[in-house]
């Protein structure tokens, strides 16, 4: 190590001089990429040995740097490791404690790879592992909410559209629905993970490298299933970041989605709903209150991750091909996004499984707003009166109940006949709501056999039952 002082730059053999204080503050990544640290390690080692395999350095000098790489790894979780904007980002702070070890050996680690390819791997070894435990959680909240399911299967309540009081459904069914969406997530979180799983490492700068590597057995000792196959095409794809994020959001939608309605149920115009007091907080001026705040929360954070999506498609918009410093920009909203899912995903399932519906209140008021009015709409398309006529006839007897303020199945045979003649006093029988949900038989409905047809199905699923 000689030459003239460059401030111990990686890059110091071109530059005369350190690099300006405000630059250093400005383009450093270290505040936030030593997440990446067991990452950056991992795939030096794989790398090391890889080297060695293909004799570009020794397994003794491969070993060396395998046990100093660990050394370094156990002084920072250790908090031993020291950080220094001066040195960048993560990748030369542990290069660099190499070199201070190992010395000329350590200088070798850096062969046949470039921080372009190395960020990217580390990246994406953190995000796999993130994917897997998003995966967790999102089961995880899916047991919750099949138990809650098995818990007020049989609960008839309102289902709603454009928040109107709608048709009536099982409660069962109501939690299976999210149940569904919670599946979906996490196909997408599988495919994504697919994508992702090809190699970085090899593709040196943009270009590859004329060193004999093998990496196909770096993709192999660090789980990738292959390796990347355009080296221009590593070095410029933030892809995988961008589609695990998009993930993410639609997860913390959907969360947001289920948030906003138990907001809704715990409020004492619904009272559907009873939270846990561990999970709620109070007013310090209203002593009566009792705020739903993680719900609020969770869905206040959406607008967090749809922000961390919009900053990452907005970095890589417009960049030339290969890398480019605005890559840098992607790790704190990836890291922001799975933080904030991840937190929320594990408080809902302790929301789901504390919550209880208020079956005796919901019941209570589950004859207004005529949830029966589409049963027996179709008890009429039954007796062959054609859909259009008999949406028109029913729609005439609720404009009439609602005038006598009373639910459909209080009009009387006069009232009935006055409307149609072919309305008779039997029809009646098919009215309610619990003949209505009875009623119901298309697959996918809120049929009493479909629900515990499809609880019983994610009960396996999950390995709630066997
Ligand atoms: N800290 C950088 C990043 O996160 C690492 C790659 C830097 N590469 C470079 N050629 N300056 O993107």
């Amino acid at each position: 190590m000689s030459g003239p002082d460059t401030g111990g730059k990686a890059w110091g053999g071109r530059f005369h001089g350190g690099t300006d204080k405000r630059v250093e503050a400005f383009s450093e990544s270290i505040s936030y990429d030593r997440r990446l640290y067991r990452q950056d390690v991992a795939g030096s080692i794989a790398h090391a040995h890889m080297l060695a395999a293909v004799g570009i350095m020794s397994k003794d000098e491969s070993a060396a740097i395998e046990k100093g790489l660990l050394e370094i790894q156990a002084d920072i979780e250790a908090g031993r490791f020291e950080y220094s904007i001066a040195k960048e980002d993560i990748h030369m702070h542990i290069e660099s404690a190499l070199i201070a070890k190992l010395g000329d050996t350590g200088r070798k680690l850096h062969t046949a790879r470039s921080r372009n390819d190395q960020v990217a791997t580390d990246s994406k070894l953190w995000t796999r592992d993130a994917l897997d435990r998003i995966d967790q959680l999102l089961a995880g909240w899916m047991k919750s909410l099949v138990k809650a399911g098995r818990r007020h299967q049989n609960a008839v309540i309102p289902g709603f559209t454009h928040l109107q009081r709608a048709q009536p459904v099982l409660a069962g069914h109501y939690f299976l629905a999210y149940v569904e969406k919670c599946n979906r997530d996490r196909s997408r979180v599988a495919d994504c993970r697919k994508r992702l799983n090809e190699l970085p490492l090899g593709a040196a700068a943009l270009a590859g490298t004329s060193l004999p590597i093998d990496r196909q057995m770096t993709a192999k000792s660090l789980g990738f299933d292959r390796p990347a196959a355009n080296s221009m095409d590593v070095s410029s794809d933030r892809d995988w970041a961008i589609e695990s994020v998009f993930v993410l959001t639609m997860i913390q939608l959907h969360l947001s989605n289920w948030a906003e309605e138990w907001i809704l149920w715990t409020t004492s115009e619904f009272g559907f709903l009873a939270l846990p007091d561990e999970y709620c907080t109070g007013s310090s001026i209203m002593p009566q209150k009792k705020n739903p705040d993680v719900l609020e929360l969770t869905r206040g954070r959406a607008g967090r991750v749809v922000g961390d999506l919009m900053t990452l498609i907005t970095v890589v918009k417009g960049l030339p091909l290969a890398y480019n410093r605005d890559l840098q920009e992607d790790k704190e909203p990836l890291f922001d996004a799975f933080d904030t899912v991840e937190a929320c995903l594990a408080l809902a399932a302790l929301i789901t499984d504390g919550a209880r519906l208020r079956e005796d209140r919901i019941r209570a008021r589950i004859g207004e707003g005529f949830l029966d009015a589409t049963a027996l709409m179709e008890a009429l398309i039954k007796r062959n009166i054609p859909q259009r006529s008999a949406h028109e006839l029913v729609g005439r007897l609720v404009g009439l109940a609602e005038q006598k303020g009373c639910k459909l199945a209080d009009l009387s045979e006069t009232d009935l006949k006055s409307v149609d003649a072919r309305l008779d006093g039997s029809l009646r029988d098919e009215l309610g709501v619990d003949h209505a949900v009875a009623g119901y038989q298309s697959e996918g409905s809120s049929a009493p056999g479909e629900v515990d047809r499809r609880l019983k199905h994610w009960e396996i699923q999950l390995g709630l039952k066997n």
